[in-house]
C-alpha cells in the first residue's frame, strides 16, 4: 500500500511528505511537475529513503499516474498540485486554468478509473483528498463572521476562481460517481520551504539582503495565518477520519494585517540578526501599488474540524513566526539555491515599476 502526493516538491506538499514519513512507515510517492515553484531540495532529506519515491510528472498525465496507482496499490491520493500565486494568476491566468482546473479534472478521471476497478475492501477504504484554499469564499469586511463551510463561493482572482472550479469538480465526482473524496479549505500557510515570492519569505530574504519590503496598498489587508505543520496535521486527521464528501475549513485563528506581519518579522530579525548599521529593518518597508482586485480580509472558522475531528493548531502566530525566521537564518544553502534562476526573473518583472 502507498499514498500518492501531488505537488510534493512545493511548499506545503514537501512539508506534508516530510511530516507523513515522520508519522507513518508506508510508501509515499511524491509526484511533481517541477514548475518554477517545485524544488527537489525541499525533499533532500528523504531522497534516499526507501519509503519515498519521487516521480516528475504532470497531474494531467493519465498514463504515468494510472501506472503508479496500480503498481503500488495506492490507497489514497492527496492533491496539492496547483499554480498557487495570486499575483502570477493576474499577469498570466492560463497556467492556472490548465493545472488547477484541467489538471484536477484529468487526475480525477484517472483516479476514478483506478478506483472503480478495485475490489470491495480497497475500494471502500480508498480516499481522494483535495487541498484547497479559503480564497474560494471571497473577501470579508472587518465585521463579517469568519468563513464557515457553508459560506457561498465568491472567488475574486483567476487563482481563486480556478481553485473554486477544482473544488466543484471534486464535489461532483463524489455526488455523481461516488468517488470517496474529502476537501480541505485552508488559510494562509507559512513556515520552512516557503517559496520567496510570497509575503513572509519574500520579506525575510529582502530584509537580510538590504532590499525593500514591498507592502501592497495600505498594508491593512488581513490574512489568517497557519504554521505549515499544523496544516499537515489537519490533513492527516481529515484523511484518517473525515466524512466522505465533506469539506473542512482549516485555520489558525491568527488574523493579522500585512503591515503588522512585516513589522513582526522586522522585530524578530532586529533581535536575531541586527543590521550592521544598527538601524531597524522596518526602515526598509515601502508602500507599493496595490494588487488588482486585492481581497481585503480572510478569516477561517475552523470549529467544524475541531468539533468533529478534534483537530487544533499546535502553534500560535508568535511561536510559528519565530521558528520560521530561525529556519530561514539557519538554511542559507536552501535560500541561495532558491534565489537563483527563474525566481529572480519573476521578482524583477513584478517589482520593476
Ligand atoms: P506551491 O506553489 O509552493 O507548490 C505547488 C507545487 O505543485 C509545485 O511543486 C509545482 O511544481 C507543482 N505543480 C504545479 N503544477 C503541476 C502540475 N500540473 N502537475 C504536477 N505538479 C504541479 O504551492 P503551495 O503553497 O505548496 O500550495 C499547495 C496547495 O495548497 C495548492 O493547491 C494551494 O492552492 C493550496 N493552499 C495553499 C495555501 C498557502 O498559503 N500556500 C493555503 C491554502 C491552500
Ligand atoms: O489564503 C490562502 C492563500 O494564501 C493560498 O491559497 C495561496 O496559494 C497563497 O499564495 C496565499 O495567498 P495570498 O495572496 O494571501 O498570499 P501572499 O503571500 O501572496 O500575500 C499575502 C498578503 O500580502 C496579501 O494581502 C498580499 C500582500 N503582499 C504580498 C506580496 C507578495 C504584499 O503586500 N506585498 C508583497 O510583495
Amino acid at each position: 500500500m502507498a499514498i500518492l502526493v501531488t505537488g510534493a516538491a512545493g511548499f506545503i506538499g514537501s512539508n506534508f511528505v516530510l511530516d507523513w514519513i515522520a508519522h507513518h512507515d508506508e510508501l509515499v510517492i511524491s509526484l511533481d511537475k517541477l514548475t518554477y515553484a517545485g524544488n527537489l531540495a525541499n525533499l533532500a532529506s528523504v531522497a534516499s529513503n526507501p519509503q519515498h519515491l519521487f516521480v516528475q510528472a504532470d497531474i494531467a498525465d493519465t498514463d504515468i499516474i494510472s501506472e503508479l496507482l496500480s503498481k503500488h496499490d495506492v490507497r489514497a491520493v492527496l492533491n496539492f498540485a496547483a499554480e498557487s500565486h495570486v499575483d502570477r494568476s493576474i499577469t498570466g491566468p492560463e497556467e492556472f486554468i490548465q493545472t488547477n482546473i484541467v489538471g484536477t479534472f484529468k487526475l480525477l478521471e484517472t483516479v476514478r478509473t483506478y478506483w472503480s476497478a478495485l475490489d470491495e475492501k480497497p475500494k471502500a477504504e480508498f480516499r481522494f483528498l483535495h487541498v484547497s484554499t479559503d480564497e474560494v469564499y471571497g473577501s470579508l469586511s472587518k465585521t463579517d463572521p469568519a468563513f464557515s463551510e457553508t459560506n457561498r463561493y465568491e472567488p475574486n482572482s483567476p487563482y481563486s476562481a480556478s481553485k473554486a472550479a477544482s473544488d466543484h469538480l471534486v464535489r461532483a465526482y463524489h455526488h455523481t460517481y461516488g468517488l470517496p473524496v474529502l476537501t480541505t479549505n485552508c488559510s494562509n500557510n507559512y513556515g520552512p520551504y516557503h517559496f520567496p515570492e510570497k509575503l513572509i519569505p519574500l520579506c525575510i530574504l529582502n530584509a537580510l539582503s538590504g532590499k525593500n519590503l514591498p507592502i501592497y496598498g495600505d498594508g491593512q489587508q488581513i490574512r489568517d495565518w497557519l504554521y505549515v505543520t499544523d496544516h499537515c496535521s489537519a490533513i492527516r486527521r481529515v484523511l484518517e477520519a473525515g466524512t466522505l464528501g465533506e469539506t473542512y475549513n482549516v485555520g489558525g485563528w491568527n488574523e493579522k494585517a500585512n503591515l503588522d506581519v512585516v513589522n513582526t518579522l522586522c522585530s524578530i530579525l532586529d533581535e536575531l540578526k541586527p543590521r550592521a548599521d544598527g538601524q531597524p529593518y522596518k526602515t526598509q518597508i515601502v508602500f507599493v501599488k496595490d494588487r488588482a482586485g486585492h481581497d481585503r480580509r480572510y478569516a477561517i472558522d475552523a470549529t467544524k474540524l475541531e468539533r468533529e475531528l478534534g483537530w487544533k493548531p499546535a502553534e500560535t502566530f508568535e511561536t510559528g513566526i519565530r521558528k520560521t525566521v530561525e529556519w530561514y537564518l539557519a538554511n542559507q544553502a536552501w535560500v541561495s539555491n532558491v534565489t537563483s534562476g527563474a525566481y529572480r526573473d519573476w521578482v524583477s518583472q513584478q517589482y520593476q515599476a
